[in-house]
């Protein structure tokens, strides 16, 4: 599975800020046996993110795209409005399980706007911004990431043994 990390963060895209939640999300990656083709830090700008997540579906060698940051509350985060103006469908259960699953860790989870949807072949994940949550996140939804990816790919086989 070939995989873009996207950290959304006005201060890291300045320098101002270590991104600590991209270098956490791309080791989890990697001891999944996934493979981090693509990572960038880009501030919150809606028009901006919506590019780069059009130029991440373009690029056919990439299955998933997961963004941290910009899911809250702030006058700035935008990354859910930037993602679904790409999507061409929502996958909500990822989004749903990611706040169920939190909610048992904190009430904030309750603040993260995240959406998932599919463009393409390839699937979007929005993740929160705190190294934290997003270690969290990450071990909830990665489970049923290499099935889902198997069948938006068409090269999925019987659903009902996994
Ligand atoms: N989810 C988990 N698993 N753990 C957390 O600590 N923090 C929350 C929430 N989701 C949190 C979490 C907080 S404090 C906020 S404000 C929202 O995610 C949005 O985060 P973001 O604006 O950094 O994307």
């Amino acid at each position: 599975m070939k995989v873009a990390v996207l950290t959304i963060s006005d201060k890291g895209s300045r320098g101002e800020r270590e991104d600590e939640s991209g270098k956490i999300l791309k080791e989890m990656i990697e001891k999944n046996d996934a493979e981090v083709v693509f990572y960038e830090i880009i501030p919150d700008e809606k028009r901006l993110i919506a590019k780069e997540l059009r130029c991440l579906v373009d690029n056919e060698e990439i299955d998933l795209i997961l963004t941290t940051g910009g899911t809250g509350l702030a006058p700035r985060d935008v990354t859910p409005e930037a993602t679904l103006s790409v999507i061409d469908k929502e996958v909500p259960g990822l989004a749903e399980a990611m706040r169920a699953e939190s909610l048992k860790k904190t009430p904030n989870a309750m603040l993260s706007r995240a959406v998932s949807g599919i463009k393409g072949k390839t699937l979007i994940i929005n993740l929160p911004g705190s190294p934290k949550a997003v270690k969290e996140c990450f071990e909830v939804v990665f489970p049923a990431i290499p099935h889902g990816i198997e069948i938006l790919k068409g090269e999925g086989g019987e659903c009902a043994s996994k």
